[in-house]
């Protein structure tokens, strides 16, 4: 039997139009969707529009329209957006329809029979934006931090379900299965909640108030409230409790939110199944925020543009913002986007790295092996890339099994920019003019176009379409991962078609190409001459040890061996960073940096990292292995 792998994204409110926010938790899911599916796995993949409650009842009248006529117009531009992006979902649920109704009404029986159910009084404070009772705890000067606004103080009759009962039982579960919720910073932010009462959870709406809802089965009088009645979509949608779809996919049921619903969907919808006697989901994925035009507070004027998803997969393709969302955002933390910052992916990977290699490559094999893939013969050479290109399926696999998306395609690029750098060592359009150069000549095509068979098959669940439309260009077909773990799988022989489109158009990103910022910043930088650059030290260092600062999210304490010295570094890289994956590396440091004092640590110096100022972070090291302590000059 083939593995299974279940993966959802929240249900989208129907009050409002389709954002980037929404496209991006939707684009990750559709990433990994398609990833394991092409890696063998038996996947569903499940989105959808939540319908029910004061919010959505609110925005109807505001519209003055029927509120099912008024989600049946927003739930359909959701799907028409889904379809912009070439989302994969295998359903998408609707909390309005019968198959979530008749679901929701058996859960509720069965936390009523069980006895986790009673009524009560309740007085306390509203954020209608988040539909649920803040606690003084979690305003921010007396606002919700999410919807800047002041909760509405209610009082008033519910059902409330015991909640505070399964507190205890959450935290062990939290602490025993350490990736249950996922990255570690949400998991802990989870179990701090945890540490103190977390109070009951009133489930109901009085109908008068609220009427549009599901009916509770033992009182009619009241509305199942909006969270109990959508976390169930995510059981509902398999056909709970005897559909053969949720016996194969429940098991394995990964939800990605982002991190402004976390405590519905790590506290109550755990102890909701808890207390209904069904087994958990597997992993919570926790996504932050992109920074948008939607949320001023979010947006920094120093990075220009933000984007529209739906606007700029019209200007520049869907797979080009696919590919920029998953490749300069960290998941798990907030990002900043920009149309610019889109451009210059689109252009130095897409457009530099890839598009040109398959067009020089295809360019010398119309020319020089009449359209055909010539059959290999290796030579030690060539043995780099092949052991390059046959590891890559299972770097990548690793990344992806860690949420560590940006880092799988940039391992991919890697590769890509070592093919290039393989075609300019080797010169394929020398050894055409050569007279003994046409063996090897056919043999470093091959490798090329084998080297972007298995490029595109990992390329393919960021870019369905442009990754497709590589093979093809080399007139090969459909892949599965299993195929990339040796190489020569690309028929010789094979005829490729004469002619194909440029995979990615510069024009498309050239025309609304300004002035990078970069640039204009290096126009105004002051110059320096040779000796002010010679006051500065610069050396190899080796990363001995890393570990976490107390109290700080973004710090790493780093131990340095610099020669025979040893040297504290604080450096703030614990975004980007892990503290295990440092050790043994070597960096650059600023040696001769006067000391500084940093949460207490004193930090003798500076390490170097190339800042894309979008988010992206990487460390500078030397580009092949050297002593720690040599000088850099
Ligand atoms: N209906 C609830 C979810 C119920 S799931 C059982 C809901 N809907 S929502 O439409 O308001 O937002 C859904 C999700 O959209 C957020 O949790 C988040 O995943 C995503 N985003 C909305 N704005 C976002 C950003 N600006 N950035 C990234 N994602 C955010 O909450």
């Amino acid at each position: 039997m083939s593995k299974a792998f279940y993966v959802t994204t929240p249900i989208y409110y129907a009050n409002a139009e389709p954002h980037m926010g929404h496209a991006y938790t939707t684009v990750v899911a559709d990433f990994l969707a398609r990833f394991h599916r092409l890696d063998g796995f038996d996947t569903y993949f499940l989105s959808g529009t939540d319908e029910h409650g004061e919010k959505i009842f609110q925005a109807a009248n505001q519209a003055g329209m029927d509120p099912q006529q008024f989600c049946d117009r927003i739930s359909q531009r959701f799907r028409d957006a889904w379809q912009v992006l070439d989302i994969s979902h295998d359903d998408f649920i609707r909390t309005t329809e019968e198959r979530h109704k008749a679901v929701v009404l058996r859960l509720l029986e069965a936390l009523y029979a069980g006895g986790d159910i009673y009524y009560d009084e309740y007085e306390g404070l509203y954020c209608v934006g988040c539909e649920r009772f803040l606690t003084d705890k979690e305003l921010v000067d007396g606002q919700c931090p999410d919807h800047l606004r002041a909760p509405e103080s209610r009082r008033e009759g519910n059902y409330f379900f015991r909640m505070e009962k399964y507190r205890g039982w959450l935290r062990s579960y939290i602490r025993d299965h350490p990736d249950f919720i996922r990255p570690a910073g949400y998991k802990n932010e989870v179990l701090a909640l945890l540490g103190e009462p977390i109070g009951d959870l009133s489930i109901s709406r009085p109908k008068g108030r609220v009427p549009w809802g599901i009916e509770l089965p033992w009182d009619a009088e009241h509305v199942a409230y909006v969270w109990v009645d959508a976390l169930i979509n995510y059981a509902s949608a398999l056909g709970f409790p005897d559909g053969a779809r949720y016996r194969t996919y429940w098991p394995v049921a990964q939800h990605l939110i982002g991190k402004d619903i976390l405590k519905p969907h790590a506290v109550f919808w755990p102890t909701v199944l808890k207390a209904a006697g069904v087994p958990l989901y597997q992993h919570l994925n926790v996504g932050g925020f992109l920074k948008g035009h939607d949320d001023e507070q979010k947006m920094s004027k120093s990075l220009g543009n933000v984007i529209d998803p739906f606007e700029m997969a019209k200007k520049y393709g869907s797979d080009a913002v696919r590919y920029y969302l998953l490749k300069d955002t960290v998941y798990g933390q907030d990002s900043s986007i920009g149309e610019q910052f889109l451009i210059e992916r689109y252009n130095a990977d897409l457009a530099n790295d890839l598009g040109n290699l398959l067009s020089r490559v295809r360019a010398l094999l119309t020319r020089h092996t009449d359209g055909v893939l010539p059959a290999p013969a290796q030579q030690e050479a060539d043995q780099a890339i092949i052991a390059a290109g046959t590891a890559l399926v299972g770097q990548v696999r690793s990344l992806v099994g860690r949420l560590r998306i940006f880092e799988a395609l940039e391992t991919v690029l890697q590769f890509v920019r070592q093919l290039n750098r393989y075609f300019n060592d080797e010169a394929p359009w020398k050894l055409a003019k050569a007279a003994d150069g046409r063996e090897r000549l056919g043999t470093v095509l091959y490798n090329i176009a084998e080297g972007l068979r298995i490029v595109s098959v990992l390329l393919e669940p960021a870019m369905p379409t442009k990754a497709r439309q590589v093979r093809t260009d080399l007139g090969l077909g459909d892949y599965a991962f299993a195929d990339l773990e040796a190489w020569g799988q690309a028929a010789p022989g094979t005829k490729i078609p004469a002619k194909a489109a440029i995979l990615f158009p510069k024009s498309a990103a050239g025309k609304a190409k300004r002035q990078s910022p970069s640039k204009k910043e290096a126009a105004q930088v002051e110059q320096i001459s040779l000796e002010e650059f010679a006051k500065v030290q610069l050396r190899v260092a080796e990363v001995k040890a890393a570990d976490k600062v107390a109290g700080a999210d973004k710090l790493l304490k780093l131990t340095l061996a610099v020669g025979d010295e040893t040297r504290t570094v604080v450096s703030g890289i614990a975004p980007w960073y892990q503290p295990a994956e440092l050790p043994g590396r070597k960096v650059v440091l600023v040696a001769n940096l006067k000391p500084a004092k940093l949460r207490g640590i004193v930090s003798e110096g500076m390490i170097l990292a190339a800042d894309d100022g979008a988010g992206h972070l990487v460390l500078v090291g030397p580009e092949q292995d050297i002593a720690a302590g040599t000088e850099v000059r």
